[in-house]
């Protein structure tokens, strides 16, 4: 298979591009090489979200078009892998244009799927039968292995990396998806977390992501000591090499929530940023979604998150248009919105998904139009805070983490050099121009101007 090419598209979240980027060092060390361009590719794999019904139109969409384009190219192969080939399963693999069904579970098995099709020219499929039950031993170990032998720097963003501190959920939000397709929670042990870090450190790594899809509620006994993710960011900091930590997702618990905000302010390297989805404003809507909060108790979270680490910028999620939601329902979303005082909240329209309990159970009563309205309204009273909270950095110096070319690189008349961008320990997007170079270090950086999600500065100096 030495000059097989292989086209990777990633839709979703931080995890899934964790597990492409898995996946893409698993196919480079079997002699597989990468290509950008689904024409050139002998294989494309796509890695798949089920979050939201649009995240899988558009899987669909791109299949439609990989169908179209199987017609003259009738050898190649095409995979889908992640949380819908988990939530689809044999009904994914009827589709004309798939050969390759494989969960987000079995992506150490990717290298041997793909070689596999080669020989048998039979689809292949690997999934969990039985997604909510624990994952086996076996499995655990599997992608325990996976995971520390081809952990590297994100491909986009050099210096940088993402690090998986636990698998799955066992919350079950009455509207979310994640446990049907990654399965009940496993936290990863500390020590291969943290051997993990100081080899990325090793090659160069400076900052690095904790991930979970509920991070603060990472726990693992072991002998006397229960670790947490305070522990996790107290041993992390002491790895020479890295700079800065940051961890996504929280959710809003008392558990080791002080400990874990304790170790933010007292850890340089731990970054004051805490992406804490509230969900919704209403205590009604709240106990329907089973989010174990009510308002009141999230917002003393963000006190007491603020009044430990001054200075920490918070970001939160919210659906609108949940079953149920009233006019009432959704001023309390605002209410709480302008309270929050987010540095950047995610909104989203709701998306009844199979075999949820809110799908199950409770029609998806608020109309589109509604749900639309929602959603231009709580974004315009966000972007008015965070425009205020933006502003605030005018003028002032900001030491930030160099990401690369912006997206919409242009260059400056005055001094030749691209637009970078890059971001604080606070999550803050800042661009402005400079040498390529720069991409994967820390400079200083002057802010000049200010829009509601982005700073604009000037270089001041490298580190
Ligand atoms: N519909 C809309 N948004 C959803 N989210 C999760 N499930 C759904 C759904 N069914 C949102 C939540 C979560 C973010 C990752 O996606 O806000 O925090
Ligand atoms: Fe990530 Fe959830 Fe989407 Fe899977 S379904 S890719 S876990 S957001």
């Amino acid at each position: 298979m030495t000059q097989m090419k292989v086209h990777i598209k990633s839709f979703g979240c931080q995890m899934n591009r964790l597990d492409t980027a898995l996946v893409r060092s698993s196919l480079q060390q079997v002699g597989l090489c990468l290509t950008d361009s689904v024409k050139d590719a002998d294989i494309v794999l796509i890695n798949t979200c089920s979050v939201r019904e649009h995240a899988e139109q558009r899987v669909i969409s791109h299949l439609g078009h990989l169908k179209h384009i199987r017609k003259s190219r009738p050898d190649i192969v095409v995979g889908v892998i992640g949380c819908m080939a988990q939530r689809l399963g044999e009904k994914l693999l009827e589709h004309e244009a798939v050969d390759i069904v494989c969960g987000p579970t079995q992506i150490p098995q990717i290298a041997k799927l793909v070689a596999d099709i080669f020989v048998s020219r039979k689809k292949e499929i690997a999934v969990t039968e039985k997604i909510l039950k624990k994952t086996t031993q076996k499995q655990n170990l599997a992608l325990e292995e996976f995971e520390s032998v081809f952990s590297r720097e994100d491909e986009n963003i050099p210096g940088q990396a993402y690090v998986r501190v636990m698998r799955g959920c066992n919350n079950f939000c009455t509207y979310c998806i994640v446990p049907y397709v990654r399965g009940p929670e496993v936290c990863r042990p500390p020590g291969a977390i943290i051997e993990q870090i100081k080899r990325l450190a090793d090659n160069g790594i400076k900052q690095v992501t904790l991930l979970g899809q509920t991070v603060n509620s990472y726990e693992y006994k072991q002998g006397e000591k229960t670790w947490s993710l305070a522990d996790l960011l107290a041993a992390a900091s002491d790895i020479d090499g890295i700079e800065w930590l940051k961890f996504v997702t929280s959710y809003p618990s008392e558990e080791f929530f002080d400990d874990i905000m304790h170790i933010m302010a007292a850890s340089e390297k731990v970054c004051s940023y805490l992406h804490i989805p509230a969900q919704s404003g209403s205590d009604k809507i709240l106990r329907a979604m089973n989010r174990r909060y009510d308002s009141r108790q999230y917002l003393e979270l963000l006190e007491r998150a603020r009044e430990i680490v001054p200075g920490i910028a918070i970001a939160g999620d919210f659906i609108v248009g949940f079953p149920g939601e009233t006019e009432e329902d959704f001023r309390a979303t605002v209410e709480l919105t302008k309270k929050a005082e987010y540095r950047n909240a995610f909104i989203f329209k709701y998306s009844p998904r199979p075999d949820t309990s809110a799908d199950k159970k409770l029609p998806d009563t608020v109309p589109a139009e509604i749900k639309q309205k929602r959603n231009v309204e709580l974004l315009a009273v966000q972007e008015k805070i965070s425009e205020r909270l933006s502003r605030n950095f005018l003028g002032k110096q900001v030491k930030v983490m160099v990401e690369g070319l912006s997206k919409k690189s242009h260059i400056d008349s005055t001094g030749g050099n691209p637009q970078l961008v890059a971001r604080t320990a606070t999550d803050y997007i800042v661009v402005f121009n400079g040498p390529e170079s720069l991409a994967g270090h820390f400079v200083e950086v002057k802010i000049i101007n200010t829009s509601p999600l982005t700073l604009f500065g000037e270089l001041v100096h490298e580190y």
